[in-house]
């Protein structure tokens, strides 16, 4: 599976698009947003006072309503300190970068409206796609002030080698081999590293960049923490081999390109890259519920595994129908919004997210 092929958010605005069902990740931006606030004011303040544009890039941003949000906040975050410190103005160049099948058509179609929004009292902003994969270079050498990313830099730019081994599984399990943990830590540092390399290249001196990984808060790699969501994917996917709906075969083959890292493997990376001086690194929590729409006149529980098996289903419905066919994938989301509803009734599930402040040296 050539991860750049079939890797992207469902596109479009339409029921299962990523652009409806992306509450949990809404939320988890909106609970890091002072983290990413403060960085960019640092950053504003510590500008060369003759600069007159900010560069900055949302590594991943996807497409629909939290795409746009990330960067209006962050540029009326700088248009409010200008105005109480009195500076000069300034002009934005917003670079959206996400792989080149992501869906920019949505994002630019739904630019008119943010850019008036942007136009009153913030001042000029230059908002342009910048198709690629982060784990190469995307920006000329030494323009950008502040890179931002959020809930992308989990997915891995291949799925690891030597993982045949891993039955029954389709990421990290609770039966999986250590040889097949080892491989996707391996896999994680040897992207990271690259993905830190190539900022350097590009970010200034002073400039900052706000990580926040979907990871785990255990140092332990075996925990469940990182898995569960996947593993209760897998439970579906079996269950549907045992039943002839799946072959086997194709379970086999079904990897997920992902890694959930902890914070001491993201603080591991970034020293030993070493062109980045770590300012904060912290962990937050947002429980499974967090995607629940809230429509119902019920009590939301009961909602909740719909909603989550529906923002799941964002996420992987086009790698799911390129490796298995679209035919099986309402069949796949109606069982997995059953396990979910049950195990969000019986347990508190969350997700951990490892955000990273860090400035280049
Ligand atoms: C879960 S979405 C997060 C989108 C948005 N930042 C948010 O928080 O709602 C992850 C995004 O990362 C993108 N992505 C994954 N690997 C990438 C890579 N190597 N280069 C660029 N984008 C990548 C995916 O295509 C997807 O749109």
């Amino acid at each position: 599976m050539e991860v750049i092929e079939v890797l992207r958010m469902k596109e479009g605005t339409g029921q299962t698009s990523y652009a409806n069902n992306s509450l949990l990740q809404k939320q988890v931006i909106n609970m890091t947003m002072p983290i990413a606030q403060a960085a960019i004011i640092n950053v504003y303040c510590n500008m060369n006072p003759t600069t007159r544009t900010m560069c900055m890039a949302d590594l991943g941003c996807s497409s629909g309503p939290n795409t746009l949000f990330v960067m209006y906040e962050l540029v009326r975050t700088i248009y409010e300190t200008r105005d109480k410190s009195g500076s000069q103005s300034l002009e934005f160049q917003v670079y959206l970068n996400d792989l080149p099948k992501n869906d920019f058509n949505t994002i630019f179609k739904s630019l008119s409206g943010s850019i008036e929004k942007m136009g009153t009292g913030l001042g000029p902003c230059f908002i342009m796609g910048a198709p690629g994969s982060f784990y190469g270079r995307l920006f000329p050498s030494k323009t950008l002030h502040f890179v931002y990313s959020s809930y992308s830099l989990m997915w891995l730019s291949q799925v690891p080698k030597g993982i045949e081994n891993n039955k029954g599984n389709i990421y990290i399990g609770s039966t999986s081999p250590p040889s097949v943990i080892d491989a996707y830590y391996r896999q994680f540092k040897s992207d990271f590293n690259t993905f830190l390399n190539c900022r350097s290249e590009e970010v200034l001196s002073g400039g900052n960049m706000v990580l926040t990984i979907l990871g785990r808060e255990s140092e332990d790699q075996s925990s469940r923490e990182g898995y569960y969501i996947w593993e209760l994917l897998a439970m579906v996917l079996n269950q549907m081999v045992s039943e002839g709906i799946i072959e086997e075969g194709k379970m086999d083959t079904f990897n997920i390109p992902q890694y959930t890292p902890s914070p001491g493997e993201v603080k591991l990376e970034v020293e030993k890259e070493g062109s980045f001086i770590i300012n904060s690194l912290e962990v937050s929590q947002v429980d499974w519920s967090a995607s629940a729409k809230g429509f119902s006149t019920n009590p939301i529980r009961e909602n909740e595994g719909y909603d989550l098996a529906e923002c799941m289903r964002a996420v992987a419905e086009p790698m799911l129908a390129n490796h298995f066919g679209e035919s099986i994938i309402d069949n796949v989301f109606r069982r997995y919004s059953d396990i979910l509803s049950d195990r969000m009734a019986k347990e508190d599930p969350k997700f951990y997210n490892v955000t990273i402040v860090m400035v280049k040296k």
